[in-house]
């Protein structure tokens, strides 16, 4: 059940009717414990290729596999319940044709169990957003600063802010009109947000794009202080676990190295507890 005391399983069609309504709630998750904990709280659930950089400390997202997905996409399943499940097409896996792209989302949508997948890009993905759509698989389209094509950026830069502000509201327009059931919205100046979300059918799901979209979507990680390579200024932290997490590390070690762990109460010592299961 959710936090709300929802308990019918979110579904792709169900995101037109929230457009406009109470902001959508959107985390990552990548491994089952965590997407227990964000389910009864979240409408998407995205298993990111984020994970790459954040659980397998990979420079970027550019070299997460198929494969990748699918493992952390399993996991992911089988932590929820309620929440709207996307898993995301890593790079490589669907740029070169639809054909292609259908063939990998098939794949995933049949080992993960996932409800739909996440791709990047506007205009040029629109055929192959069209081509999903209407055999089968729903599309979360992904607009504005596309993480995969950081070298053709140049750096994770703030789009919108010139010529590209025209190029990024037709992205999403020809995402939307292809079939795309969502849109995320990633470091677009809040101008651009505000306009794309009052001109296209679909939700927009904000990340780093201000309050206008129609919901927003952060790394899990990144809010419960978990990953602490980088913050950018989008993220706010709800918690600090990994200096918790050090902190505990810290006395387990100074407990081992001075004698205190383990104790009388974590022995073994009576024969007649042998064969207990804990
Ligand atoms: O990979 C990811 O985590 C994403 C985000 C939108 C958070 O694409």
């Amino acid at each position: 059940m959710s936090a709300t005391g929802d308990t019918k399983a979110i579904t792709p069609p169900d995101m037109r009717l929230r457009k406009g309504q109470t902001p959508l709630v959107c985390l990552t998750a990548y491994t089952a414990p965590i997407a227990k904990l964000v389910d009864r709280h979240c409408d998407i659930v995205l298993v990111g290729d984020s994970v790459g950089m954040v659980r397998h400390g990979l420079p970027s997202t550019l070299s997460v596999t198929l494969d990748m997905m699918i493992m952390h996409g399993k996991a992911v399943r089988r932590g929820l319940e309620r929440a709207l499940m996307v898993v995301d097409m890593p790079f490589g896996s669907y740029e070169k044709s639809p054909e292609q792209a259908f063939r990998n989302a098939a794949r995933v949508m049949a080992e993960t169990g996932c409800a739909a997948v996440k791709l990047e890009g506007g205009e040029t993905m629109a055929e192959t957003i069209r081509f999903l759509a209407n055999r089968g698989i729903p599309v979360m389209a992904h607009v504005g600063l596309t993480p995969q094509s950081v070298n053709v950026f140049g750096g994770y830069k703030v789009q919108g802010g010139g010529g590209d502000a025209e190029r990024i509201f037709r992205d999403a327009i020809a995402i939307a009109e292809a079939g795309a059931f969502a849109v995320v919205l990633e470091k677009v100046l809040e101008p651009l947000a505000r306009k794309i979300t009052a001109e296209v059918t679909i939700p927009t799901i904000g990340i780093g794009a201000s309050a206008a979209c129609d919901g927003q979507i952060l790394v899990v990680g990144d809010i419960l202080g978990m990953f602490t390579e980088f913050r950018p200024k989008f993220v706010k932290r709800y918690a600090e676990l990994g200096s918790e997490a050090d902190a505990a590390i810290g006395a387990y070690a100074a407990d081992v190295r001075e004698g205190r762990f383990p104790a009388a109460e974590h022995l073994y010592a009576d024969a007649s507890k042998a064969g207990d299961a804990a």
